[in-house]
C-alpha cells in the first residue's frame, strides 16, 4: 500500500506549486488572499452555520477552504500528507494572519495526530478517491468526532467515475468498485487545474467507492445517515464538454443526457 501512497504524495508534492501560482485562477487564490470566500455553491449551502465549531478539515491540500472555515468563526486544524501542501497552507495562514493550524501525515493517521474531538470533520472534492480503504477511513472520521458531532462530506458522484471521455464521447470505463490492492492507474502529464505545465510525476493511483460502500463503511463506525443530496454539478470539468457555471461549478450541456455529478451527505455520530 505504502508503494500507492508514496507515488500519490510526489504527485501531489508537485501539483502544490502549480495550484498555489494559480495561474489559470481555478483555486481562486488572489480572492482568500484578498479576505473573501471561494467555498463553492453546493457547501456555502450545505455546511449551516459553523461559528464556534472545532472542525478537522482532512486532506486539506493547501488550506484554502481550511481559511474560509475559520473566516466562518470555526475553529480549525487541517491536515494533509503533502509536506509540500502543509508548507504552503503555513506561509498563507502567516500571510494572512489566520490562526487554522496544519499537521503533514496520512489520513488514516489523522487519529494519533489530531489532538481532542471534533464537533465537524470536514472532507471535500477529490478526497476519498486517493483512499483505499473506505471502512477504515469511516473509523477513522468517527474518531476524530464527539458525540453528535458530524461529517460533511462532498464529493464527486462514484457512478460518473466510472466513465471516461473517449473520442468525443462518454463511455463506462472503470469499474464501479475498486479492489483495495488494485487501484487503477492514471498518468494524466498535467494536473486538473488548466495549466499546461508538464508533470515529472505522473503516477497517481486511485479508488472509486460507491455509495453504499460510502454509507455502509459510516453506519459502522458509528455514524447515521442526516442526509444525501445528488448534483448535476460538480468543481472540475471531469469531462471536456462541461461548462463552467455558478460560482466555482461546471455542468454538462444543457442539451446533454444529465449525469449525478456529485454528492454531498451529513452524517451524525450516534
Ligand atoms: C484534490 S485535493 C483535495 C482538495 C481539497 N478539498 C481542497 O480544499 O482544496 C486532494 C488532497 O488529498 C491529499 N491526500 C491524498 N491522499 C492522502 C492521504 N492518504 N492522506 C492525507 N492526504 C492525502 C493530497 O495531498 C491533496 O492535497
Amino acid at each position: 500500500m505504502q508503494e500507492f501512497f508514496d507515488a500519490n504524495r510526489r504527485s501531489w508534492d508537485e501539483r502544490v506549486a502549480i495550484h498555489a501560482e494559480d495561474e489559470t485562477g481555478f483555486y481562486q487564490v488572489a480572492k482568500v488572499l484578498n479576505g473573501e470566500d471561494k467555498l463553492n455553491a453546493i457547501e456555502a449551502r450545505e455546511i449551516g452555520d459553523i461559528a464556534g465549531l472545532r472542525i478537522a478539515h482532512l486532506q486539506c491540500h493547501f488550506g484554502l477552504d481550511s481559511f474560509c472555515l475559520e473566516r466562518r468563526g470555526a475553529d480549525v486544524v487541517g491536515l494533509d500528507f503533502s509536506p509540500a501542501a502543509i508548507a504552503k497552507a503555513r506561509e498563507l495562514a502567516a500571510t494572512m494572519q489566520l490562526k487554522t493550524r496544519f499537521v503533514e501525515g496520512n489520513v488514516y493517521d489523522a487519529r494519533r495526530l489530531l489532538d481532542g474531538d471534533f464537533d465537524m470533520v470536514y472532507v471535500t472534492w477529490g478526497a476519498i478517491n486517493w483512499l483505499p480503504d473506505i471502512a477504515g477511513w469511516a473509523k477513522i472520521v468517527g474518531s476524530l468526532l464527539k458525540p453528535g458531532g458530524h461529517l460533511y462530506l462532498a464529493e464527486s458522484h462514484p457512478t460518473t467515475l466510472c466513465f471516461e471521455w473517449v473520442d468525443g464521447k462518454i463511455v463506462p470505463h472503470y469499474d464501479w468498485r475498486t479492489p483495495i490492492d488494485k487501484p487503477f492507474a492514471a498518468d494524466d502529464p498535467t494536473t486538473y487545474n488548466g495549466s499546461q505545465k508538464q508533470l515529472r510525476n505522473k503516477r497517481v493511483y486511485e479508488w472509486i467507492h460507491p455509495l453504499s460502500d460510502i454509507i455502509n463503511s459510516l453506519k459502522a463506525a458509528g455514524l447515521s445517515l442526516a442526509w444525501l443530496h445528488e448534483h448535476d454539478a460538480l468543481t472540475w470539468d471531469l469531462f471536456p464538454n462541461m461548462v463552467a457555471s455558478e460560482n466555482g461549478l461546471y455542468r454538462l450541456p444543457a442539451d446533454f443526457p444529465q449525469l449525478p455529478l456529485s454528492f454531498s451527505l451529513k452524517a451524525v455520530k450516534g
